[in-house]
């Protein structure tokens, strides 16, 4: 039987996973801090009295120590994620604790045969792209003087021209535009690089926009469908940036969950950062629509000409590397979707925490307006 450590094993992907390798045959243990942002009323309901549960801080070296202790396979989930302003928290969390980790397996010489990290498309600057002359190329993170002026389209590095999105493979420049986005591109880093220097088989998976049943609805800083859903069902309209064109590539957590294990069981992988996506861009103007239609509540959304510096205007996952060593998504978007729905509508009553968290969104100079939108 195989032993697994899933650190963040009480959140969206990291529980999914958890449950599909105890399926699976596996001997699963969890590590989770209960992070009040996205569990504010304790322990979720699908972490169970019977698992091997370890509540705690995996910055704190005892608990971590602890946690090692008997493992295979690590499947490092746990993150600080989303557009929240506390910058020395995503690096304590993401990149300190990743590093320690690490270092603790090494210096305890633990005999882990495997670890995998959650790294994110956040890793990217902007999404590739073709430009009418120069086919393929890999645009650099949009400047705010120009979204300021409420261009939002995506311009050739080389002529300026306007480009059309294109898949982006995994060789495209890795920068990190957002504090999270830098500390996913550390952890990644940190991770292959340990991995070849000690020889432990290493990925780095690269998800999409992930969403599904247990994805957080207190937190109204990560995942766009969780947002919008809740926002719809307390009759306010959901809020897009920009101008709600830009295109986010949509994963179902139990594809993602999926990912993970085959990068666990097969060696196709090691040593590499893999793209995990769908493959195709949905405008998030149709994403709102869409759970619009499923939920029947038909608020149009709000389109007020703000934006977020460093965010991306297109990324669509090129999912070649996965595929090969044999990923295929089995769960398309509005089959997603109908399934998140039916998991919220079973949460009772939930409330909108969006409104609250786009004013200290503003305030700290994390969204801004353009002049001319
Ligand atoms: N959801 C997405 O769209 C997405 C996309 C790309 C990458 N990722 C990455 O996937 C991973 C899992 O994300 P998720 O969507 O399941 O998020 P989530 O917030 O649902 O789960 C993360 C879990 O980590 C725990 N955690 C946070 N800080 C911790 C700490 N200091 N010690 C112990 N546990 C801690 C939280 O309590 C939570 O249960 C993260 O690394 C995230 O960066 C997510
Ligand atoms: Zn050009």
């Amino acid at each position: 039987m195989k032993r697994a450590l899933v650190t963040g094993g009480a959140g969206l992907i990291g529980s999914t996973l958890a449950d599909l390798l105890r399926r699976n045959g596996w001997k699963v243990r969890v590590l989770d801090n209960l992070e009040p942002q996205t569990h504010r009323h304790g322990r979720p309901a699908w972490v169970t009295g019977d698992s091997d549960f370890i509540e705690g801080d995996l910055r704190d070296r005892a608990t971590m120590s602890a946690a090692l202790q008997d493992i295979d396979v690590v499947f490092h989930q746990a993150a600080y994620g989303g557009y929240m302003p506390e910058i020395a928290k995503y690096v304590h969390v993401n990149s300190f604790g990743t590093a320690q980790m690490l270092e603790i397996i090494r210096e305890e010489n633990i005999p882990i045969k495997k670890v995998i990290v959650a790294s994110s498309q956040a890793v990217y600057s902007e999404g590739a792209a073709t430009c009418p002359l120069h086919g393929l190329v890999f645009p650099a993170v949009r400047p705010v003087e120009q979204l300021q002026r409420g261009d939002w389209e995506v311009h050739c590095p080389i002529c300026g021209a306007l480009t059309k999105s294109a898949l982006t493979p995994e060789s495209a420049p890795i920068g990190g535009e957002t504090v999270y986005g830098l500390t996913k591109v550390d952890q990644e880093k940190l991770v292959l690089l340990w991995g070849k220097q000690i020889g432990i088989p290493t990925v780095a998976l690269r998800y999409s926009c992930t969403y599904g049943p247990r994805q957080s609805i207190f937190n109204p800083y990560t995942g766009v469908i969780a947002i919008f859903c809740t926002r719809l069902l307390n009759n306010l309209p959901p809020v897009l940036y920009e101008d709600g064109e830009q295109t986010r590539d949509f994963s179902f957590v139990d594809d993602i969950a999926r990912a993970n294990w085959l990068a666990a069981e097969s060696d196709a992988l090691d040593g590499l950062p893999v793209n995990i996506g769908s493959g195709r861009g949905v405008p998030i103007c149709q994403v709102a629509a869409q759970i619009s239609e499923a939920l029947n509540i038909h608020i149009p959304p709000e389109t007020n000409g703000e934006f977020r510096p460093g965010e991306m205007r297109h990324l669509t996952s090129g999912t070649d590397r996965a595929r090969a060593a044999g990923y295929e998504p089995q769960v398309d978007l509005p089959t997603g979707i109908d399934r998140y729905l039916d998991w919220i509508r079973a949460q009772g009553n939930v409330r909108d925490y969006f409104s609250e968290a786009a004013e200290i969104l503003r305030s700290k100079g994390i969204v801004h307006r353009a002049t001319k939108p």
